[in-house]
Order: structure tokens, then C-alpha cells, then sequence
């Protein structure tokens, strides 16, 4: 059975066959990398919800694992949360965010693309 959203994905991926990566291998959902009973797990929820709301305006959803944890601490976000134009409590939940996808993304790493 086809799923809506491999429908929508395969036609928004009709016309650029390069660039062609799901919003789940990009940023996994809270839920694939997080136990609901964390205490974090709203925290990062809202992180993945500014990154995929804000951080999507100007390009689609980046790879979090293709870049590495130090490149996202030193240079990534403190450029892009200002073109965001992120809060520091925002910066500071995509930070999160991205740490938890880097840090627990046994599973939804993508072999290599
Ligand atoms: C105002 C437009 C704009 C917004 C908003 C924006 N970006 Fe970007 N982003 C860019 C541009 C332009 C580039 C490519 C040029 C560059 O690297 O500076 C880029 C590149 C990137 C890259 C690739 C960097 C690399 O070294 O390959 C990542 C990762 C990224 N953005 C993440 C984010 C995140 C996370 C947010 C939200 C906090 C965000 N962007 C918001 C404009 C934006």
C-alpha cells in the first residue's frame, strides 16, 4: 500500500532527481530518536519544529548527519539561526535537536549520499 506521503514525496522529487531525500532521513522525527518519557522530548520536539518551520524558508530541510556535530556547534548554526533570525531559546532547541539526531541516529543515518 502506497502511503500519502511517498505519494507527495515522489512528486515532489519529479523534478529534482539530485536533491531527492525525504524530510524523515533529513530531520528524523522526535519520536525515531527520543523515548516520549525523556524529559527532553518536548524541548526537542520544538527544535525539530523551528528546523523544519524556519529553517526551510531559503532551502529544503539540510542532512542534520551529513554535516558533523562540530561544524553544526562552530559554524552552521550561529550563521544560519541569524538568517533565521532564531531567539537564543530557539537556537538553543535546534542545537538540541541536532545533537540528538547526530548523537542517537543509529538507525535513520543514511548509508551515504
Ligand atoms: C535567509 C535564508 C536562510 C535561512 C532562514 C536559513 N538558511 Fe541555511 N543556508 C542559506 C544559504 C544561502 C546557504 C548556502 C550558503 C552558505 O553556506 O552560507 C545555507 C546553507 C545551509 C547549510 C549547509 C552548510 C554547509 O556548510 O554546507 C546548512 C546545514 C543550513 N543552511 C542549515 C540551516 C538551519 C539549521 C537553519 C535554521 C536555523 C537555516 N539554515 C536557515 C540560507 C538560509
Amino acid at each position: 500500500m502506497k502511503s500519502p506521503q511517498l505519494y507527495l514525496l515522489g512528486v515532489l522529487c519529479a523534478g529534482s532527481l539530485s536533491s531527492c531525500v525525504s524530510l524523515e532521513t533529513a530531520a528524523p522525527p522526535v519520536a525515531t530518536i527520543a523515548s516520549p518519557t525523556q524529559t527532553s522530548y518536548t524541548h526537542l520536539n520544538s527544535g525539530r519544529e523551528i528546523y523544519v518551520g524556519k529553517c526551510t524558508k531559503c532551502h529544503s530541510a539540510e542532512i542534520i548527519v551529513k554535516h558533523s556535530l562540530d561544524d553544526w556547534k562552530g559554524d552552521i548554526m550561529p550563521t544560519m539561526s541569524k538568517k533565521a533570525k532564531l531567539s537564543p531559546a530557539e537556537e538553543a532547541s535546534v542545537m538540541a535537536y541536532v545533537n540528538a539526531v547526530i548523537k542517537g541516529s543509529g538507525s535513520t543515518q543514511p548509508t551515504k549520499i
